[in-house]
């Protein structure tokens, strides 16, 4: 394959053109994995100060007007910036009511509460996830069991959820893995045939389409976060919940808020857990700009997914699932198994119509991240990050092989798909200031690195 540029100008370019430090909120979530620390890199894997300018030139004045907006109202806590943004953002998910706390851990655990989950309920989650979803069961006092997931998706496998139901369930936490939504609809109908409580974790999926629908109207309930990094990001935490039913939303307002919906009217006992209106005010900007966004995250995956689909074909890599096309499987079945590649034992009927269900043309992702699998990741990632370019994991580490869940007593092995995917996965630069050429250039460092290991 002829390559277009050798390494050093790949880096050269970037180091002259895009250079600027970069503000990381948390590292584990960011760029705890490269090899090279992120500040010296020239294409960090996020940049939120490159973001922010970005977003300044698209919404000149935006950002200082609200913060003048709240500054000036003397109003910190539950006012009108939270109450506009509830309003706004329900409406663009195309829900009734919209809650917001602080942060998207929470949103889980007090989604679980106020439907009704007890402590030692046993609720289903994703083998695959960032361990927040666990967390969140764990702290409303439940039980996570996890159920492996899909291996082109990173979503749950319904076989597998089947075989995880006992007498002790009482809910399902369905993850929208790097923005691209669950198998809803069979999701949906197994929990109504169980009664059991349906709540979307859209943390990474704001805006994400399924079958038409906006993620945060596919089920009882729904889970947002607003970490600076997601698709829609505050300047710190916060968190929201959707749902359709009132008195789910009138529960979930109290828990978060001292039990109470007025001063001094504490039916339930709940703790403190509240979006600030600074937060909301921003918030409210950011969602005016939210659809453009991902329109060019959407754009930035489709030259993604061409510029890599020859390392595809050579078995060298495997990308996500393209949308509104036919599953990658069918154009790999040629292709040598070498690398991240899936034993075709693997993939389950179950599979075959999670990525139909997922992958169809009135179901968009929101492309919250880019995740290739590749084997040898940490020296592909080193190449690429001594090429100026930064990338993560998400995630290293199932949940049930931390210490944190060893007590809950799967062993490694349990869970394949999971701990295979978490050995494989990769996730390139994907934030809407990227223009075209980055991401291009972005593949081909990847491609020769792949080459050099071959
Ligand atoms: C899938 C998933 N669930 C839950 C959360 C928790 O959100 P927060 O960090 O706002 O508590 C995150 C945040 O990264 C997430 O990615």
């Amino acid at each position: 394959m002829m390559l277009p540029f050798p390494l050093p100008s790949v880096a050269a370019h970037f180091r002259s053109t895009y250079f600027r430090s970069t503000f990381h909120a948390d590292s584990s979530r960011t760029d705890a994995e490269a090899a090279v620390p992120s500040a010296s890199l020239a294409l960090p894997f996020v940049d939120l100060g490159r973001f922010h300018t970005w977003f300044d030139t698209h919404r000149p004045g935006a950002i200082p007007l609200a913060l003048t907006r709240v500054h000036t109202s003397g109003c910190f806590l539950r006012g009108a910036e939270v109450t506009a943004f509830e309003a706004e953002f329900a409406t663009y998910c195309g829900t009734r009511n919209m809650v917001c706390v602080g942060n998207g851990t929470d949103a889980l655990q007090l989604a679980l509460q106020a439907g009704g989950a007890m402590p030692g309920d046993e609720v289903i989650v994703p083998a695959f996830t960032f361990i927040a979803t666990w967390n969140a069961v764990s702290l409303a006092g439940c039980i996570p069991v996890p159920a492996d997931v899909c291996p082109d998706t990173g979503t749950l496998d319904l076989a597998d959820v089947r075989t995880k139901l006992t007498p002790r369930t009482t809910a399902i936490i369905p993850v929208h893995l790097y923005g691209r939504c669950a198998a809803m609809a069979d999701l949906s109908a197994l929990a109504k045939k169980r009664g059991l409580l349906l709540i979307e974790d859209a943390a990474q999926a704001h805006g994400a389409r399924y079958q038409g629908k906006r993620a945060g109207s596919l089920a009882h309930a729904a889970a947002f976060s607003f970490y600076p990094t997601k698709n829609l990001g505050a300047l710190g935490d916060g968190g929201a919940i959707a749902t359709d039913d009132p008195v789910f939303a009138e529960r979930a307002r109290r828990l978060a808020n001292y039990g109470a919906l007025e001063k001094h009217d504490h039916e339930l006992v709940g703790g403190n857990s509240r979006l600030d209106e600074i937060q909301a005010a921003i918030l409210r900007e950011k969602l005016t700009f939210l659809e453009e966004c991902n329109a060019q995250r959407r754009r930035l995956a489709a030259v993604y997914h061409d510029a890599l689909s020859d390392f595809v074909t050579a078995g060298l890599l495997q990308i996500p699932l393209p949308n509104g096309t036919a599953p990658q499987r069918e154009k790999r079945k040629t292709a040598r198994n070498t690398a991240g590649s899936t034993p075709e034992a693997e993939i389950s009927a179950t599979t075959k119509k999670n990525n139909k269900d997922t992958n169809g043309p009135d179901t968009l992702p929101a492309w919250h991240l880019y995740v290739v699998r590749v084997a040898n990741r940490e020296k592909i990632a080193a190449a690429l990050a001594s090429a100026g370019v930064g990338t993560g994991v998400h995630y290293p580490c199932p949940p049930h092989c931390t210490p944190a869940y060893a007590e809950l007593g799967w062993k490694k092995g349990s869970l394949p798909v999971a701990e295979r995917l978490a050995q494989e996965v990769l996730s390139l630069p994907m934030m809407p200031y990227l223009e075209e050429a980055e991401v291009r250039r972005v593949a081909e460092t990847l491609g020769q690195a792949l080459l050099a290991k071959n």
